[in-house]
């Protein structure tokens, strides 16, 4: 398989602005690198704290990274270009709802998605709407819903279709499946992997869940305390975990201090 995506040497140190330090350093993620092929998805598991959502958010571009380089492709990404970013790397995130704009309708928001991205006509752009909606699951007429009419399930429907009306590259799921009850989370499960084989797309899941990495990654990458500490394929780290920590989290997706 071909490399998508190279991580080299990320990292990202926060400055604390207010509280008992300020001016204080906090890593909140050491130099990391590794890499992803075309089609393929990772899981990313940790304790709370370990810097799995800062290492999503730089990946994504919502934040700039301190230092280290991001290539897809082969080609550099530039932290300031957000518009080359989000047109191959979406990200969802656990809260649908406060992820989406109250005030406008599902049509709507994924029109946008297209106009910002992309130079198709209007009619092209509804046509790719329509279908996108049908793709994952929902009806021609949630088009015309706004947010608040969606169930949890839903609303993550829209989520989902949002990131991929574009085409994406890559997918960042940060914890997208917390909260939604145990049928929809599967039935969530099974479309993203059905949309992978379809379209192709690379994920990179955050999870807590032995059960949904084992399921749904051909990699997972753990991170402790701002680190990287393991990376290898599924079959052989739930094999042969070199980490007590990552023993704990394949076995029930939590350690010590989160409980
Ligand atoms: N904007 C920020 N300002 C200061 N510290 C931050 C900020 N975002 C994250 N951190 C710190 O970085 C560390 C990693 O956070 P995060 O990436 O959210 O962890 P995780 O997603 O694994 O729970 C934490 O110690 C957190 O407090
Ligand atoms: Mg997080």
């Amino acid at each position: 398989m071909s490399c998508l995506l190279e991580v080299k040497g990320l990292y990202k140190n926060y400055i604390h602005k207010s509280g008992w330090l300020p001016g204080k350093r906090v890593c909140a993620l050491e130099p990391i690198s590794f890499t992803l092929a075309k089609g393929e998805s990772l899981a990313v598991m940790g304790e709370t704290g370990s810097g799995k959502t800062t290492l999503a958010k730089l990946i994504a571009g919502a934040e700039p990274p301190s230092g280290g380089e991001i290539l897809l492709n082969g080609e550099r990404l530039e932290t300031g270009n957000y518009r080359q970013r989000c047109r191959h790397i979406r990200m969802i995130f656990q809260d649908s709802l406060g992820s989406l704009n109250p005030q406008t309708t599902v049509g709507q928001q994924l029109l946008e998605s297209l106009k910002f991205n992309t130079d198709l006509s209007n009619q092209e752009q509804v046509d790719r709407v329509n279908e996108t909606l049908m793709k994952v699951g929902l009806l021609p007429d949630h088009f015309f819903f706004y947010p608040h009419m969606l169930s949890s399930g839903q609303q993550q429907r829209v989520c989902i279709a949002r990131a991929i009306v574009i085409n994406p590259q890559i997918i960042v799921a940060d914890e997208a499946l917390v909260g939604l009850d145990p049928s929809v989370r599967a039935q969530i499960i099974n479309l993203l992997l059905d949309l992978q084989q379809d379209m192709g797309i690379s994920f990179i899941f955050i999870s807590h869940s032995p059960e949904i990495v084992k399921h749904v990654a051909d990699k997972i990458l753990i991170m402790h305390r701002g680190k990287m500490i393991e990376f290898g394929k599924t079959s052989e780290l739930i094999k042969n975990p070199t980490e007590h920590v990552t023993e704990l989290l394949l076995q029930s997706g939590i350690i010590k201090n989160q409980l």
